[in-house]
């Protein structure tokens, strides 16, 4: 397990930290131990604790674990992308939804107006990409603090998915990340990161 001088600012154990960021990769091939509906369940009741612009919690989450559903899928996804989902247990697809907007008199009621703040499609659109984006960060975490190893993947047919999967709605796929149990071989060594100087500025 990693250690870190800066462990002692950290408000969460050491374990917890290197099971959420230090010792976890992005994992790209599975072992057959598969994911429970309970792990599902346990990732979301984490997930919708995540911060958006007045509470707005554009993403949705489609888990694909049938075959049926994989033999939808795997076409659409770039052609090296295809075994790291076809070895996954259950794969999510992460989408913005783009008509969030219709939640607010539930999710945000002390403010009788947000929906309308939102009335314009290409403002909506982009509001709900970068907060389902940031949801999306949160459920890869969520995904560990269940046990499980996530490997996220830009590399497919947005449109493809889109029409696939999300036909006829206000969905529109994000991001796709197999979920299970990384194999001795299924991930990569770390590779640099920036430093601290590098990326940070404190004014
Ligand atoms: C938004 C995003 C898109 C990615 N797309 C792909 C992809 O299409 N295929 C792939 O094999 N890895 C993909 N990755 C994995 C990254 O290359 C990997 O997370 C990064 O190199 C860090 O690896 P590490 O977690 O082992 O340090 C993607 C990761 C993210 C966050």
């Amino acid at each position: 397990m990693s250690t870190s001088t800066e462990a002692s600012a950290l408000a969460i154990d050491d374990r917890t930290a290197s099971l959420l960021f230090r010792d976890a990769h992005t994992a790209y091939a599975f072992t057959d131990q598969p994911v429970t509906d309970e792990q599902l369940a346990a990732i979301y009741d984490l997930v919708r604790h995540a911060p958006t612009a007045m509470n707005s919690q554009p993403l949705r989450i489609t888990y694909i674990r049938s075959e049926a559903a994989k033999a939808r899928l795997l076409p659409l996804l770039a052609e090296g992308n295809r075994p790291k989902s076809a070895s996954a247990p259950v794969v999510a697809i992460l989408a913005a939804d783009t008509d969030f907007h219709e939640n607010f008199a539930r999710v945000l009621p002390q403010l009788p107006g947000a929906k309308e703040k939102f009335a314009d499609d290409d403002a909506r659109a982009q509001a709900a990409k970068f907060n389902a984006s940031l949801q999306a960060g949160y459920f890869i975490i969520a995904a560990r603090a269940a046990g499980l190893d996530a490997g996220p993947m830009g590399g497919f047919d947005k449109a493809g998915i889109d029409a696939e999967f999300f036909a006829g709605t206000a969905l529109r796929s994000l991001l796709v990340v197999n979920l299970g149990y990384v194999t001795e071989s299924g991930r990569n060594p770390r590779n640099p990161r920036l430093e601290h100087d590098e990326a940070v500025t404190v004014l």
